[in-house]
């Protein structure tokens, strides 16, 4: 068993986290991780306030562990919002203000609905800025990881961010999808994982099988940080790229981003029936780097079991047997 601050801080049993993603808002993977003892999440910046009022009832039907509901501040989405502090998950989780955003009036009302509060940052600067505003946990991304990313790998990110906010516990996230990444991590510093692309693919996904066998397929170095998905869906991320499978689609508009800005309501329409499709040519998948690391479809409690089962042998057996 291994046991972190984290575990006392969000009651749980593993320090395994699974990251809210906003775009594939999937009851049934955050409730089979919190229901194996990590932290599910669900995403909520796209939800109006009665699907967020239905997919937290739903996840509080299913489980009655701790789970997360998560928020891209830059989307500003305040009727989600409202809904979600009514439902008062364990874990608010932030991520990606815009320039300026006072952070401070979200975790206020989240911390004031009994709620702690996780914020996820890409850089020290950002960490800071997560921790001044009053965040119990920040997450340090790597740019190894999939979704929007920026530009410090987790190796050097997480220990300068685990420096810059002591003692507020940190996680780590971007490129881990086992063991020997979990035991990696708490040597740097932090007190457990909050992982995507790896949950991406497991029998509770709601991804679409062939993205999920893409990721499989994947060896890893076929991702590329794009603005492409965001141009395309007419969006502007606040200082991110995505980093995404590189096919078809990303190959088309790469170097031609004007092109795609003038022809974006026709391209965001062939790019919604494809990923309806599971078109893993002319669709958008985001994932990380670990991908590579990725060659099964486990559900996601024997994925948890596995990691935290690795990371144990590794810490107790193969990094002690080193010791001369
Ligand atoms: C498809 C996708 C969507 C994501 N959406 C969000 C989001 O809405 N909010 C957020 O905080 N992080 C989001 N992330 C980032 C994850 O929370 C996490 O930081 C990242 O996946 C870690 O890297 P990994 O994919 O290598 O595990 C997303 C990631 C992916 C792959």
């Amino acid at each position: 068993m291994i046991r972190t601050r984290v575990c006392e801080l969000f009651d749980i049993d593993h320090p395994v986290m699974l990251g809210g993603m906003a775009s594939i808002t999937a009851p049934e993977l955050a409730v089979a991780v919190s229901e194996a003892g990590g932290l599910g999440g669900v995403g909520g910046s796209y939800l109006d306030a009665a699907r967020m009022h239905e997919v937290a009832a739903d996840m509080r039907g299913r489980t009655d562990k701790p789970f997360a509901i998560n928020f891209l501040l830059f989307v500003d989405n305040q009727d989600a919002f409202a809904a979600a502090l009514e439902a008062a998950p364990a874990v608010m989780a932030f991520a990606w203000p815009s320039d300026g955003q006072d952070l401070a009036p979200w975790f206020d009302r989240a911390h004031a609905a009994g709620c702690k509060v996780m914020f996820m940052a890409d850089s020290v600067e950002g960490a800071r800025r997560g921790a001044d505003a009053g965040a119990d946990l920040i997450v340090a991304q790597g740019t190894e990881g999939g979704g929007h990313v920026a530009w410090m790998a987790a190796s050097v990110l997480v220990p300068m961010i685990v420096d810059a906010v002591a003692p507020i516990p940190v996680l780590a996230a971007g490129g881990i999808a086992d063991g020997r990444g979990l035991a990696a991590s708490l040597a740097l510093g932090a007190e457990g994982v909050l992982l995507g692309t790896r949950f991406l693919a497991t029998v509770e996904s709601a991804l679409h099988p062939n993205f999920k066998q893409a990721i499989l397929d994947s060896d890893g170095h076929d991702t590329v940080l794009t603005e492409i998905p965001d141009v395309a869906g007419g969006r502007v991320w606040p200082g991110a790229m995505a980093r995404a499978l590189r096919n078809r689609f990303i190959d088309r508009w790469a170097g031609r981003e004007w092109s795609l800005r003038q022809n974006q309501k026709s391209a965001a329409a062939t790019l919604k029936a494809a990923q309806q499709a599971g078109d893993v040519d002319e669709g958008s998948l985001l994932i990380g780097q670990d991908a590579g690391l990725i060659n099964d479809l486990p559900a996601a409690g024997d994925l948890i079991a596995r990691m935290v089962a690795e990371a144990e042998e590794i810490m107790s057996a193969r990094l002690p047997g080193l010791l001369g």
